[in-house]
């Protein structure tokens, strides 16, 4: 029982006030109760309404790619930069101090290797571990127009369906093979598939020609892949357009760790993603950074 209130302080009941109302900041987010709504706030960014999310899972379909060959001494020194982290459970518990307190969105599907058809994949964890590793997001890879179409919106759906329960949030990521056409066309498809079907958030390849119809016809936020690596400024550019365009950030893996400086990377992708800083400015702010490291 709490003890008697003895205070002779006057209550107060401040009927002047009224209680604020205010819409959620994340595009298309509104309806989602508290859980959901707190674990997008560990994602995105409440002040900039961005994330800067470093993407490192690659090992689950390619093992030790370059740069992620010693996770513990590449990528820990980067992780005080990111917003987010995307990767896998055994990374996570083997590897990220639990101190942490940021995002984690944890790599949710998975099977085949390099060796075999990538798209061919499963769900690959259940909803308890990730409530265990208190992760804010899962990620399942989509893969519209492929061979194992149906067999990855299913793991997506079901996957929805588990996260929803739980207040823990859905990336859809539009994985395009080979075959298929990278245009705006196919990303609006794609991204529209991945949210109608209820998708928290979507991942998806920025694309040089009308990305911001793509932005425009997905009614839930859309971050950018960073792709294969590409020399800084090029990598710094890409982002720019495609924050200008109305993405709300970038998932980013082998453009920040593959890079010369990746400490430098980190942060200045953060000035493009969080202070719209153009990417002129960014890589100055990169190379400067670069030169103090290397001093
Ligand atoms: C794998 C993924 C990866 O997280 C992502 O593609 C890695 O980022 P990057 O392409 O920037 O290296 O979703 O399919």
């Amino acid at each position: 029982m709490p003890e008697a209130d003895h205070t002779q302080k006057e209550k107060q009941f401040y009927t002047d006030i009224q209680p604020k109302n205010e819409g959620f900041f994340l595009k298309g987010s509104n309806s989602y109760d508290w859980g959901m709504k707190n674990r997008l706030s560990n994602i995105f960014d409440p002040k900039s309404g961005k994330t800067v999310m470093l993407a490192f899972d690659h090992g689950y379909f390619q093992g030790p790619t370059t740069g992620l060959e010693r996770i513990d001494v590449t990528i820990l020194p980067l992780i005080e930069y990111a917003d987010t982290l995307m990767l896998t459970r055994g990374i996570l518990r083997t590897t990220i101090p639990a101190t942490y307190n940021k995002g984690i969105v944890l790599r949710a599907s998975g099977g085949p290797s390099i060796l075999k058809e990538l798209s061919n994949e499963q769900l690959a964890i259940d909803i308890d571990e990730a409530i265990r590793l208190n992760a804010s997001a899962m990620a399942v890879q989509v893969f519209v127009g492929g061979e194992f179409e149906s067999k990855s919106i299913h793991n997506m759906t079901r996957l929805i369906d588990m996260g929803n329960k739980a207040s823990i949030p859905t990336l859809g990521v539009t994985a395009v093979g080979k075959e298929l056409v990278r245009d705006a066309k196919y990303m609006r498809l794609a991204t529209r598939m991945l949210a109608e079907l209820g998708c928290t958030y979507v991942k998806t390849y920025f694309v040089e020609k009308d990305f911001d119809t793509v932005v425009a016809a997905c009614p839930v936020p859309i971050v950018i892949a960073g792709g294969k690596k590409l020399p800084e400024l090029d990598a710094l550019d890409m982002a720019y357009r495609a924050i200008q365009a109305g993405a709300l950030g970038v998932d980013m893996g082998r453009n920040i760790f593959q890079s010369e400086d990746p400490v430098a990377m980190i942060q200045a992708v953060r000035k493009v993603v969080h202070e719209n800083e153009n990417p002129r400015a960014a890589h100055d702010y990169y190379l400067t950074l670069k030169n103090e490291n290397n001093r």
